[in-house]
């Protein structure tokens, strides 16, 4: 080695010593002819000192060093004089007489500046990543995600489970991406699929007798970006065999405890086991299928209120077969006009055609709609929400998706702007019972809500024929605050029930065949029941490290339009690499 210690760990109990470090050049100060250096390596920070009086070339040479130079000093550790001493540095205490320096590497100015919090554009950011990465706050998630991985992998290890590599460069398997594809160059025309998630691969490890799989698993999808979505990103990919839902949830709360306490300790979880509630329960109460329920502020029906109301906007919906649903705010009444005019774009953005509203002002409810409503549907209103004198109710009419989903929204909207979500509680929460299919709003046909692999409720099983979009799966997410951090569902271990599943998601038998012929066939020679679950590793990274965003806790994310800008990926490839892919561009 370089060096005889890091930058984090030297204490006023090896005064006297001679060191040698190495390190960045993190901040220069000259006073008075003295120079002081923080040098900075992943471990921490140390002061070295240089004195004329001590060794003047070493002096000298520092005096053309600059920030983020790459040195290697040796002097002797010594106590800082009284008042110099830092107590939010874990070196505060000493600093470093250097009696000999060595510049490794000299460093252009950089595009910015390493140890400032300020904000500094993304892109920028992105494409100096290893120069992003030097900052304390990144080095301190990476470090995070690693020590996360660790224990994950510990606590599967010790619960039985073995991890198992699967290929990347598989046939496709469907989870409701766009796919990535790789052209064959020994089979022109025939492509490879990147995985959107292990899913075929670990199913067939429980055909395989493996019996409790996982893998932090890369996983690829082509979708639009978003702060919690990468086109690329790892999963705590879980497969059991013999089990049932509650066996799944059983291992992942552990697990999810265990990471809590051990990284978040600091945390309180809002409740354990973790409440588990039906989707149809999450949509109709919080408005959303990831609810936070860090806070109350839940969703009524009115919809019996306003059956019959001249105020057609309620009565028309519930005619169409929607509902009436209504959120009282508590201090909502104080509202500026522009406010509810932001919370009607919110709502409106979320698919609702207004937001309708009553304030509970001092002098009376004020609502553009009073005039269309009898005092005794507004009573029942007030009744049923529980609204009193300072609050404001908003009204959804739509079908029953839309109303919940843009109510939910504004429940978020306004429980932000009342900060009402508690950073220092972890709420988990399980939503099950999902249906198993949605319909496509271009093609308006059925697709599957998880994937075509979920096990559809035994108590569903006679809705397959008659209504599909009733019947509902053994599928549960995981919830952390508001943020769906795994999913998974029991599945499919019939060949003819898998085949029948295909057929309402309107995948012929032959096409079946193509493209699932191997499942159906695997399932033929003594499928066990089998399960699992996916955890997103990046998501709970970020939810564990307070960041924002999942780039966050990523070495080398993508950007919002899915570019590598550090690498400069996608990119032009040569001519004859084209042509060895056995593809043409066309434009
Ligand atoms: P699902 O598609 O629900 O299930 O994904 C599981 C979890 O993976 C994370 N996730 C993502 N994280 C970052 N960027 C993305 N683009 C992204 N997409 C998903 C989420 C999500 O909850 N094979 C099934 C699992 C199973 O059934 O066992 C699957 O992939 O945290
Ligand atoms: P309008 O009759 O379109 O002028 O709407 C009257 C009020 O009802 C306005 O405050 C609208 O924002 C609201 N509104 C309109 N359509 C809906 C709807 N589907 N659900 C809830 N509020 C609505």
């Amino acid at each position: 080695m370089l060096r005889t210690h890091t930058c984090g760990e030297l204490t006023a109990k090896q005064i006297g010593k001679k060191v040698t470090l190495c390190g960045w050049v993190h901040r220069r100060r000259d006073h008075g002819g003295v120079i002081f250096i923080d040098l900075r390596d992943r471990y921490g920070l140390t002061q070295v000192v240089f004195d004329p009086e001590v060794n003047k070339s070493a002096w000298e040479t520092a005096s053309n060093v600059r920030t983020e130079f790459v040195l290697k000093v040796t002097g002797t550790i010594r106590e800082r004089p009284e008042g110099q001493t830092n107590p939010r540095m874990e070196t505060g205490e000493i600093e470093i007489y250097i009696d000999e320096i060595v510049i490794l590497n000299h460093a252009k100015t950089t595009p910015f500046e390493i140890d400032q919090e300020k904000h500094v554009n993304e892109e920028l950011r992105l494409k100096y990543r290893y120069l992003d990465l030097r900052h304390h706050r990144l080095q301190k998630n990476i470090i995070l995600r690693h020590q996360l991985i660790k224990a994950i992998r510990d606590f599967m290890d010790k619960e039985d489970f073995l991890e198992i590599e699967t290929p990347i460069l598989i046939k496709g398997t469907p989870e409701g991406s766009r796919e990535y594809l790789v052209p064959s160059r020994l089979y022109p025309g025939n492509f490879y699929v990147l995985p959107q998630s292990p899913q075929q691969l670990k199913q067939l490890l429980m055909v395989a007798g493996m019996d409790r799989y996982f893998q932090i698993a890369r996983c690829f999808r082509d979708e639009d970006q978003r702060g919690d979505r990468q086109p690329e990103f790892t999963q705590l990919d879980v497969e059991m065999s013999f089990v049932e839902e509650k066996d799944v949830m059983c291992v992942t709360e552990r697990l999810l405890i265990e990471l809590t306490k051990k990284f978040a300790p600091d945390k309180k979880i809002l409740k354990t086991p973790f409440p588990a509630i039906s989707w149809k329960e999450a949509m109709e109460r919080y408005g959303s299928d990831k609810p936070d329920i860090r806070f109350a502020m839940e969703i009524v029906d009115i919809s019996d209120i306003v059956t019959k109301s001249e105020f057609k906007v309620f009565a028309g919906a519930i005619k169409k077969g929607g509902v009436v649903k209504a959120l009282r705010v508590e201090n909502g009444a104080q509202f500026a006009r522009s406010e509810i005019d932001a919370l009607e774009e919110v709502a409106k953005a979320h698919g609702a055609k207004g937001l309708a509203y009553f304030q509970y002002k001092k002098e009376g409810i004020q609502s553009p709609l009073l005039k269309f409503l009898k005092p005794e549907e507004v009573e029942a209103v007030t009744k049923k929400t529980g609204a009193k004198t300072g609050d404001i109710v908003f009204f959804g009419a739509d079908e029953f998706t839309t109303a919940c989903a843009a109510l939910g929204q504004v429940r978020l909207a306004c429980a932000d702007k009342f900060r009402l979500r508690d950073p220092d509680v972890f709420a988990y929460l399980w939503v099950n019972e999902f249906p198993m299919f949605e319909r496509d709003k271009e093609t308006g046909g059925l697709t599957a809500m998880h994937h075509p692999f979920t096990r559809p409720m035994d108590e569903d099983r006679a809705l397959l024929d008659k209504k599909p979009e009733k019947a509902r799966a053994v599928a549960y997410d995981i919830i952390l605050n508001g943020n769906e951090i795994g999913g998974g569902s029991i599945r499919i271990h019939e060949p003819d029930l898998q085949k029948k599943i295909f057929n309402i998601l309107k995948i012929s038998d032959r096409d079946a065949e193509i493209r699932f012929g191997h499942m159906l066939e695997a399932f033929s020679y003594g499928a066990p029941p089998h399960g699992g679950i996916a955890p997103g590793i990046d998501r709970i990274v970020m939810l564990f490290a307070g960041e924002p965003n999942i780039r966050e806790v990523i070495a080398f994310p993508k950007d919002q339009k899915a570019k590598d800008l550090t690498l400069g990926a996608p990119s032009v490839i040569p001519e004859k690499q084209i042509r060895e892919a056995n593809i043409k561009i066309l434009n």
